[in-house]
């Protein structure tokens, strides 16, 4: 069973982002699959370590992109990606320091990310290059 399904409505309609975004859904939804078997220390370390560079790869395609194209909420996206990355930061430092499986507020995080980011943040730039005829 899949707990974080590829929903269309994540879709942006930019395949560079789409196909990121799907391996991002991908991984999140690999953690949580592995955190909910009760996974072993290791397995978890190597996705939740995966998770972090592809993000921090993923956030600089979407920067560069808003960047090129002058997007106008550049800045604040750019504090919320930091923000992000922080808290991706911060459940590898916890994981690193506990013996047990990581903590239940990881699933409501990682929920947030999906559902606030993509479908708002994220969004909001992809309508801005959608208003100005860019097609990606
Ligand atoms: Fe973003």
């Amino acid at each position: 069973m899949q707990f974080f399904p590829w929903k269309d409505q994540y879709s942006l309609n930019i395949s560079e982002i789409d196909e990121q975004h799907r391996m991002l859904v991908g991984m999140i939804d690999r953690l949580h699959t592995a955190m909910a078997e009760g996974k072993g220390k290791s397995v978890l370390d190597e996705i939740i370590n995966e998770l972090y560079n592809y993000t921090k790869f993923h956030f600089i395609t979407e920067e560069r992109l808003m960047d090129e194209y002058d997007y106008p909420g550049f800045a604040e996206h750019k504090r919320e990606h930091k923000e992000l990355i922080g808290k991706v930061l911060a459940m590898m430092e916890r994981h690193k320091k506990s013996t047990l499986g990581l903590s239940s507020d990881l699933s409501i995080m990682l929920q947030e990310w999906l559902n606030s980011h993509i479908l708002e943040t994220d969004k909001k730039y992809s309508e801005f290059l959608a208003d100005r005829g860019i097609r990606l």
